[in-house]
């Protein structure tokens, strides 16, 4: 068959399906499709949340497109986000079959690509029995040591802050996760891994962007030898990739407890009870294996993400970052750090933590979750099938919540509402998506940021860079992502606050 006839049966069947959906009932607004290819040219591969937020502003908190017959919806405000996938949850929180990244290269157990029925299920329980809220003090001490390690970094060698939190982003996860301590920035842990989620997020997902596989599936029988089918012999190769980077260290942490070596963390935990009861056993292990492994995946990058954030929102606003300094040192002082004991007594920085997050929006469009069945909302079809987006970027620059939302301001935080309006104004209730697959990492990652950040401002300075004629060197900002909003290296200076937190630093570092 030629490739022409096979893009008219595909073009057919688009249109067939547009068809059948048109026949249920009024979809929800959205800009005009063109006949057979839909809205493909509205779509953009960069900043998508932007456009997405121009489309709410003209057709309404609640917005469809689609693409060769492929419905995209976008859920504009937090409450209708609240009716669809949370509320309707049992129905809204599947996820896309992708070929290429679920089948081909063998991520299709990663739990963010995990179809929702029993194994989603399964997998969910371990994240919340390991990583749950009850679960996360245990975590502390933990979680200070490795900032204290990321700040010596820092003093070291400010130039390369991108890198140290990387580096810390990774060692915390192999540690949270596989009780596996990283002494060195060339440790093959870590060297894997950083390969891995690169492989993942710019190769495997296609950096956001949609393999003609996923279009047109039936492609997935080509022959890999021929001529067109390179992405199948890419899929061999990642495929070996990925599953070295799920077994090695499960395989090591296994290992450890066979000699009684083993550092207590989540597999350790959830190995235990698992030998206790002995029931189901290859399941469960096969479960844990690759359940740890999405939680490395999916940490690194939205950490290092709202760190970049935090430092671009103190570069900018100096006068910020020195009242939580003054807050700090009345509660702290300067000759320690501060601890989650002293987190109750220090409201400004709470505020500061809150304003980056909605400020930065770390995952603008959320993960698509994808509807199991036709859906009826206030009057519209909505089809099975969809991809369903929560649109956080127009959440957290709602102006009915947040006034003036383009400004970075804390005042929208000191201020005394009422609970209902706190919690609207609370960016961690959009920030980590919706529903049954909401994210399972937000209490852990809420205390690691919180101990960085006001560790960060305890010790260190924020400045913009003065080039050789003294004069500033304004941060050019910019953002082109597809999922995450990472923004692109930016100059600034880090340096430590006094020569008392260069010795806090340098000793508290020694001692652990
Ligand atoms: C600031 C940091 C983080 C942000 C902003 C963030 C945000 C998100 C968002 C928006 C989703 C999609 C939720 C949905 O589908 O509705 C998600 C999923 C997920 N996150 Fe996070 N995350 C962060 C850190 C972490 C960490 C530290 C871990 C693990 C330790 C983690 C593990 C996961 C996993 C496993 C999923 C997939 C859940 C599923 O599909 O069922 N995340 N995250």
């Amino acid at each position: 068959m030629s490739s022409s006839v096979l893009l008219l049966a595909v073009i057919f069947i688009a249109v067939l399906i547009v068809r059948a959906r048109r026949r249920k009932g009024i979809l929800p607004p959205g800009p005009k499709p063109i006949p057979l290819v839909g809205n493909v040219l509205d779509l953009t591969s960069r900043e998508l949340w932007l456009r997405a937020s121009e489309w709410a502003k003209r057709y309404g908190d609640i917005v469809y497109l689609h693409v060769f017959g492929q419905g995209l919806l976008f859920l504009n405000t937090y409450e209708v986000a609240l009716d669809l996938m949370e509320r309707k949850g049992s129905i809204y929180s599947d996820k896309p079959p992708l070929v290429m990244a679920g089948e081909l290269c063998g991520c299709e157990n990663m739990v963010a690509f995990t179809r929702y029925g029993d194994k989603a299920r399964r997998q969910r329980r371990l994240m919340v029995k390991a990583l749950g809220p009850n679960a996360i003090p245990a975590y502390h001490p933990l979680l200070e040591i490795e900032t204290q390690q990321l700040l010596k970094r820092l003093a070291d060698d400010p130039k390369n802050h991108e890198t140290h939190i990387r580096r810390y982003a990774g060692t915390l996860t192999l540690l949270v996760i596989y009780g596996y301590r990283v002494t060195s920035n060339d440790d093959p842990f870590l060297n894997l891994a950083e390969e891995c989620v690169d492989l993942l997020s710019n190769d495997i997902t296609s950096g956001g962007g949609i393999w003609p596989v996923d279009i047109f599936p039936f492609l997935r029988y080509l022959p890999s030898w021929i001529p067109g089918a390179g992405f199948k012999r890419k899929a061999i190769q990642w495929k070996t990739k990925m599953e070295e980077f799920v077994d090695k260290p499960f395989e090591l942490v296994k290992s450890r407890m066979r000699e009684g070596t083993a550092t207590p963390c989540f597999c350790t935990t959830l190995l235990d009870e698992m030998l206790d009861k002995d029931e189901k056993h290859a399941e469960q292990d096969f479960d844990l294996r690759w359940t740890a492994n999405s939680m490395y995946s999916a940490s690194l990058d939205t950490t290092v993400t709202v760190v970049l954030h935090f430092i671009l929102a103190m570069l900018q606003h100096p006068e910020v970052a020195k009242k939580a300094q003054q807050e700090i040192e009345t509660v702290v002082g300067l000759d320690r750090y501060p601890t989650f004991a002293d987190r109750a007594a220090l409201p400004y920085v709470d505020a500061v933590m809150s304003e980056v997050l909605r400020w930065g929006t770390p995952v603008p469009l959320g993960l698509p979750h994808r509807l199991m069945v036709d859906d009826i909302y206030k009057g519209m079809h909505i089809p099975r099938g969809t991809l369903v987006f929560g649109n956080v970027w127009n959440m957290t620059r709602d102006p009915e919540v947040f006034p003036n939302p383009d400004i970075f301001d804390l005042e929208r935080y000191m201020e005394k509402v009422d609970d209902e309006t706190a919690h609207k104004r609370d960016p961690r209730n959009v920030i980590f998506g919706f529903g049954r697959r909401r994210c399972p990492g937000l209490h852990l990652i809420e205390s690691s940021l919180w101990i960085v950040m006001t560790s960060f401002l305890a010790t260190f300075d924020i400045k913009k860079e003065v080039d050789e004629r003294g004069d500033i060197v304004e941060p050019a900002i910019v953002f082109e992502n597809a999922v995450f909003r990472t923004p692109k290296a930016f100059p600034c200076e880090i340096e430590p606050r006094s020569a008392r937190a260069v010795t806090l630093i340098r000793e508290q570092a020694a001692s652990t």
